[in-house]
Order: structure tokens, then C-alpha cells, then sequence
């Protein structure tokens, strides 16, 4: 078997995210502009270079698979990627296979999703208040996110939410969104807001709220404790006295986690980036089309991981107001 992948800092890839569509039902602010142009379909991986895509990561070393979009609930015939995806739980190379979603089609999926082996699903909830949730989200619909994650706790999985922290939009929300999720026994993370994407970035560096704040007013209500538990993520957790709940915080800006870095992410026309904050990348489709053997798709994930960078370069940048990245985030579902 070829050997795993160790980048260059010595840290494991163990972690990959795989973006399946750039369509999104939705327009969250701080994610995509307006006005989003979509790919032409043939652009993208087929659900065949897909699967054989995560298997080759699969095989040098993956052990967390997480799909991501755009929506990925949004890609036809999406449930079926899963269901070949789930051989690699049953053979026992693969830990969890997972996927980050907007929630609005959660209640038609999540008991296919179960079925598949997942165990787990992350649901972006920024907010509790509906029109707030229009305004974010300028086209998503609060009550059938709602009904998503009664849909997919119904069906047996475990949910996370994840609020992106908004100075002046969500920031006094965060103890209720913390009750919220820990009275129907979900884990709650909050995320600092990434520079990513031209259109509105400068608005988004006056949005930006250190974490620290947001566990400020949380102690105002909560006891708050350290725990060690690791979801193989980024997130470092805090246990809730009260709720007896988890809580997690996802600090990019505030605090870099990148020297723990295992994770590398694929968009859903094949471009491996080897960080979220780089525009580095490297083009793995012309190798899945090009050679059935896999052996060029090999050669191109070595080549791309001895550059995977040491870190980030976000910065809030309130000088220039430019964003450090000018991909939106839905290029590479986060
Ligand atoms: P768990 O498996 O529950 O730990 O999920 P996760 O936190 O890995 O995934 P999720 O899709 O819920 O991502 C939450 C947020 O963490 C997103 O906004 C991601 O962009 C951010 N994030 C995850 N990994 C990285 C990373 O390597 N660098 C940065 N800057 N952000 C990351
Ligand atoms: N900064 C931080 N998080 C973001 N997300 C989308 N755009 C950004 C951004 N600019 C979040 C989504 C989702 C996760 C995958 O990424 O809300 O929960
Ligand atoms: Fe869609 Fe998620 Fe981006 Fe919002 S954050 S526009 S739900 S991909």
C-alpha cells in the first residue's frame, strides 16, 4: 500500500474535506457574494472521480471524511456517493464519514444519512431569530433548518452546530444558542469569521468578534470548564456546568491552530488546497481523467503535500479592509 501522508512539519493528513457542489441554496453574508456565478456542471468531479478521489486519500491515511459544499445536500443523487463511501467504514480504514451542512435538506436526507454509517452531522445555525436568519442567510428558510436537525436527531445522529460569532448580528445570542443546542443534547461551536472573498469583506472585518468576548458572556451565565475532548477538528471545548453540555471554539484569527494541522480540502472540480487560508493548490482532475491507474492521482497528492504550508495568513486588516483570501468560502465549504 502507498505510504500516508506526512506533510513536510511532520503532521499526519488524516482529515479530508471534500466540497461536492458550489450551489448553495442559500447566501450567507460571509460566505458568497449576491450574485454567485455557479460552475457549468461537466466542471465538476463525476460522483464515480468522487468516490475514487476519497478512496485514494482513504488509502494513504484518511481516516475522517467530512462532505462539504457549496450545500452538499444539494448535489443530485448525493445519497449514493455515501453509500459507496460507507465500504470504507465497514473495511474499518475509515473512522467517520461526515458532512457540514446548512440544515434546509436535512429532513429529507437524515435517515438515509444514518444509514449509511454516519453518526454525526454539523448544522450551520447562526441565530435564533427567524428574520435574523433571512438576513444572514438573504434567501434560507429558519423553520426548515429547524426541522432538519429535528429530522436528523430523530434519525439517531449526533449534531453540532456551528455559529459563525457576528459583532453587532448574533453576539448577544450566544447564551440561548448554547441552551438551544444542549437541551436537545447537541455539542455548540462558535467559529471566528475568516477573510475570505472580495465583495464583502471589508464589512466583514467590522463584524469580527474575537472568541474571548463570546466566552466572556457565556461565563456571565455558565460555569465553564476546560475538557480534552477532540472531535478531530479545530474546535477546543468547554464543558457547560449547568447544561452539562459541550460548547467549542474555533479561533482561527485569535488563536492559530495550525500547528496541529491535519486536514487538507478538495473542491468539487478537484483543486486540493493545502490550507484554507493559501491560495496554493493543486489541480488533482486532470490526474483522475487523464490516468485510470491512479498512479498520476498518487504522484499529484505527494507533490501537493511536500507544499502544504505552515500556517494561515489571516490577519484583520483593518488598514487596506482587504481579504486575505479572494475565494469565497463555498469554494471550499470551510
Ligand atoms: P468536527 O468534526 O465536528 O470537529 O468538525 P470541523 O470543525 O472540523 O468541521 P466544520 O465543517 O464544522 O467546520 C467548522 C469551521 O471550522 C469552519 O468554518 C471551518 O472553516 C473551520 N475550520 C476547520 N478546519 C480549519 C482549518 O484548518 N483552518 C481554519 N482556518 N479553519 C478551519
Ligand atoms: N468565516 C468563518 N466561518 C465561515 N463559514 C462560512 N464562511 C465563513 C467565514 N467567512 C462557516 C459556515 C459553516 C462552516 C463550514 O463554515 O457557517 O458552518
Ligand atoms: Fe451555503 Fe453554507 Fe455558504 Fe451559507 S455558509 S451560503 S449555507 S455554503
Amino acid at each position: 500500500r502507498p505510504a500516508a501522508l506526512v506533510d513536510p512539519f511532520g503532521r499526519a493528513i488524516s482529515y479530508l474535506r471534500v466540497s461536492v457542489t458550489d450551489r448553495c441554496d442559500f447566501r450567507c453574508v460571509y460566505c458568497m457574494s449576491e450574485h454567485m456565478e455557479f460552475l457549468p456542471r461537466r466542471d465538476l468531479l463525476t460522483l464515480e472521480e468522487l468516490d475514487r478521489l476519497c478512496t485514494a486519500f482513504i488509502e494513504r491515511g484518511t481516516r475522517k471524511l467530512r462532505i462539504t459544499g457549496g450545500e452538499p445536500l444539494m448535489r443530485r443523487d448525493i445519497s449514493s456517493l455515501f453509500r459507496r463511501l460507507s465500504r470504507h467504514l465497514a473495511s474499518g480504514l475509515l473512522d467517520e464519514l461526515t458532512l457540514t451542512t446548512n440544515g434546509s435538506q436535512l429532513e429529507r436526507h437524515a435517515p438515509a444519512l444514518a444509514d449509511c454509517g454516519v453518526k454525526r452531522v454539523n448544522v450551520s445555525l447562526d441565530t435564533l431569530d427567524p428574520e435574523r436568519f433571512r438576513a444572514l442567510t438573504r434567501t434560507g428558510d429558519h423553520a426548515r433548518v429547524l426541522a432538519g436537525i429535528e429530522a436528523a436527531l430523530a434519525a439517531g445522529l449526533q449534531v453540532k452546530l456551528n455559529a459563525v460569532a457576528l459583532k453587532g448580528v448574533n453576539e448577544t445570542e450566544v447564551v440561548e444558542l448554547t441552551r438551544f443546542a444542549h437541551e436537545r443534547g447537541m455539542d455548540m461551536t462558535f467559529i471566528e469569521v475568516m477573510p475570505l472573498g472580495e465583495i464583502d469583506g471589508a464589512e466583514r472585518i467590522d463584524q469580527y468578534l474575537p472568541l474571548s468576548n463570546v466566552r466572556e458572556r457565556l461565563a456571565e451565565c455558565f460555569t465553564l470548564t476546560e475538557i480534552d475532548y477532540r472531535s478531530g477538528g479545530p474546535a477546543r471545548y468547554m464543558r457547560v456546568a449547568e447544561t452539562g453540555g459541550r460548547v467549542g471554539f474555533i479561533t482561527p484569527l485569535s488563536h492559530n491552530f495550525c500547528e496541529s494541522c491535519n486536514r487538507v480540502r478538495v473542491t468539487c472540480t478537484g483543486t486540493l488546497f493545502m490550507c484554507l487560508g493559501q491560495e496554493d493548490a493543486a489541480d488533482l482532475r486532470a490526474p483522475l481523467r487523464d490516468d485510470p491507474s491512479d498512479a498520476s492521482l498518487h504522484a499529484a497528492i505527494d507533490a501537493a503535500i511536500a507544499r502544504k504550508p505552515k500556517g494561515h495568513d489571516f490577519v484583520i486588516d483593518r488598514e487596506s479592509r482587504a481579504p486575505a483570501v479572494a475565494r469565497h468560502m463555498s469554494t471550499t465549504g470551510g
